[in-house]
């Protein structure tokens, strides 16, 4: 069985506290930390971009989840992986050649990543999987946090379990949008692993006991 693992997303953090924000959810023992990337061209806003990435490298050894919200993402993969990104995210959307781009990942010693939208087919990417680490099924449309959970992506994150079981992978299946400790132990009899956490983890009272508290459904899930 695969472990599970939760990326608290950066984006509902405080922003004038963030080296104090990624200290809980490490402390709380959170896998990954998500970093999302937007350029107000993909999606309609913008967040945060090279240099917030780049210093905040300095105040923790996470494991840096980057997911690119932006167009045309091969042109700024280089960066990313120098600014300290670890996982990098593109979206099979944005990306004219994505075998090539997730081929182009690997060769920076970086894990790639394939992201789709919450109505983009579990299919289209198929046949890039076997060159990506972990795919990433968007829960809400990309831009914004603190979105409702759409429910029939949970269809799309099946057919992707499915067809990495009969095919023999060992990817990833990641979800991201709205997930929250009522939602979560549907999303992991999907077939996801990893759980993205954006208001659920960062926007509760006591972060590091919202992190825990993952963990401790993601170990019921687990001896079921
Ligand atoms: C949306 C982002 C998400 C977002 C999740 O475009 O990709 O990572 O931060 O936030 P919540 O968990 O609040 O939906
Ligand atoms: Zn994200």
């Amino acid at each position: 069985m695969k472990t599970y693992k939760l990326a608290p997303s950066l984006l509902a953090a405080d922003f004038t506290r963030l080296a104090e924000c990624i200290g809980h959810v490490h402390r709380a023992g959170a896998h990954y930390l998500h970093l999302d990337i937007m350029d107000g061209l993909f999606v309609n806003n913008i967040s945060f971009g090279l240099p917030v990435v780049k210093s905040i490298r300095k105040t923790t050894d996470m494991v840096f989840d980057t997911h690119l919200m932006i167009t045309d993402p091969a042109r700024y993969i280089g960066a990313f992986a120098e600014a300290g990104a670890d996982i990098i995210n593109v979206h099979y959307e944005a990306c004219p050649d994505l075998t090539r781009t997730l081929r182009d990942i690997r060769a920076l010693h970086k894990s790639p990543a394939v992201t789709i939208k919450p109505d983009t087919e579990a299919e289209a990417v198929f046949d890039a999987l076997p060159e990506a680490d972990m795919v990433l099924v968007m829960s809400v449309e990309p831009g914004f946090g603190g979105q409702r959970f759409l429910p029939h992506t949970l269809k799309t994150a099946e057919r992707l379990a499915n067809f990495i079981a009969v095919e023999g992978l060992h990817t990833d299946i990641e979800i991201d949008g709205g997930i929250n400790l009522q939602n979560a132990a549907d999303v992991l009899s999907a077939g996801v692993n990893v759980l993205v956490c954006g208001s659920s983890v960062f926007g509760a009272d006591d972060i590091q006991a919202a992190v825990k508290d993952f963990y401790a459904l993601f170990g019921q899930n687990q001896k079921s």
